[in-house]
């Protein structure tokens, strides 16, 4: 049984609670809800990758409640510092040099690295606090599906899997975090995602790009086939038949079988909050009207449109 809890002083408390308990407890961010467990339990750390079916190579993030929880985890050079002054609470993930006492059973991350995070929202930052440990928290998806931003979402893909979902309503931004490499010479982006990286460049120079150098595979999620719809999707759709689903930006071309529409007004950050319930919504409405698959529109490269194109192509590749 998964139970929903409301985002109440009580619901929050009981969330806390069970997550002490070592029990799997999904919640809001400000990107997308977390599959949150204790990061410093291995049993708990084993239960995550199973309710997801995650592959046991793709590490988790840990998440603090502040920056000044982080550092008995991880090292906080330089430059971390500055990016977790100008962008935590927030978006944002670091890899960082994990500390030999880290509270962090060793099925999170590789030897010596460590992923963390402080989300944004006050509500998501009390229950981490009440935790008092670093809560690991990959989206509360299965693997290789689309990632969740509501409490329906999550149970769609996991009830009866996780203990509970505190509701925290819909995710603002709706994109994962933007993460970075710090543990490897020159700064890395990993993934691109609710912080848009021309911010972090103006802070800290330029970011060497995922597939630029011959080094090991640091974000094994973020290459297969990923946030993937059950239907088939195309991109750069310019115009769609009735037998088709659209993912629109903007003005509709021809007449679609079924229609969501991320932006009438062109607006990336409302597309991008909208992105992962159209792409659920139209997975529904193709198996329901018996339709091709699903066409998007394109979408501007500029500011979080460029992790949207990111996600639009995963979930556009040839699945396994
Ligand atoms: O916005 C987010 O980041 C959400 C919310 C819940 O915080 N979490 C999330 O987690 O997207 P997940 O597990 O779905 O994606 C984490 C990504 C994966 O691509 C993983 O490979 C990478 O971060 N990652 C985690 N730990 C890492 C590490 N130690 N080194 C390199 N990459 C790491
Ligand atoms: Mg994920």
């Amino acid at each position: 049984m998964t139970s929903l809890l409301p985002a109440t002083d009580a619901g929050i408390a009981e969330a806390a609670d069970m997550l002490r308990g070592g029990l799997l407890v999904a919640f809001g961010t400000e990107t997308v809800y977390g599959l949150g467990g204790r990061a410093d339990r291995a049993e708990t750390v084993a239960r995550i990758y199973a309710a997801k079916q995650r592959p046991l190579h793709n590490p988790l993030i840990c998440h603090y409640p502040q920056t000044s929880d982080t550092v008995a985890d991880a090292e906080l050079g330089p430059l971390a510092q500055s990016l977790a002054e100008a962008f935590w609470p927030g978006p944002l993930t670091l890899v960082l040099p994990r500390r030999d006492k880290a509270r962090v059973a060793a099925g999170v991350a590789p030897a010596g690295t460590l992923a963390i995070r402080v989300p944004g929202p006050d509500t998501t930052r009390r229950l981490l606090t009440l935790v008092g440990v670093p809560v690991a928290a990959p989206s509360a998806n299965r693997a290789g599906r689309i990632s969740p931003t509501t409490a329906a979402h999550v149970l769609e893909g996991l009830d009866g899997r996780i203990d509970a979902v505190l509701d925290l309503g819909p995710c603002a931004v709706g994109l994962e975090s933007t993460v970075i490499d710090l543990t490897r010479g020159a700064p890395r982006l990993l993934r691109p995602g609710g912080i848009e990286p021309a911010r972090i460049t103006a802070l800290i120079g330029p970011l060497t790009e995922p597939g630029t150098d011959s080094g090991p595979l640091r974000a094994p999620g973020q290459l297969a086939s990923h946030y993937a719809p059950v239907a088939p999707l195309r991109l750069e759709a310019t115009r769609c038949d009735p037998a088709e689903a659209l993912l629109a930006f903007g003005a509709v071309p021809g007449s679609p079988g079924a229609v969501y529409q991320l932006s009438a007004a062109g607006d990336l950050n409302q597309a991008a909050s909208r992105l992962f319930d159209g792409l659920r919504w139209l997975d529904t409405a193709v198996a329901a009207r018996g339709l091709r698959g699903i066409a998007a529109m394109s979408i501007p490269n500029q500011g979080i449109g460029e992790a949207i194109n990111d996600r639009l192509r995963r979930a556009a590749q040839p699945r396994a």
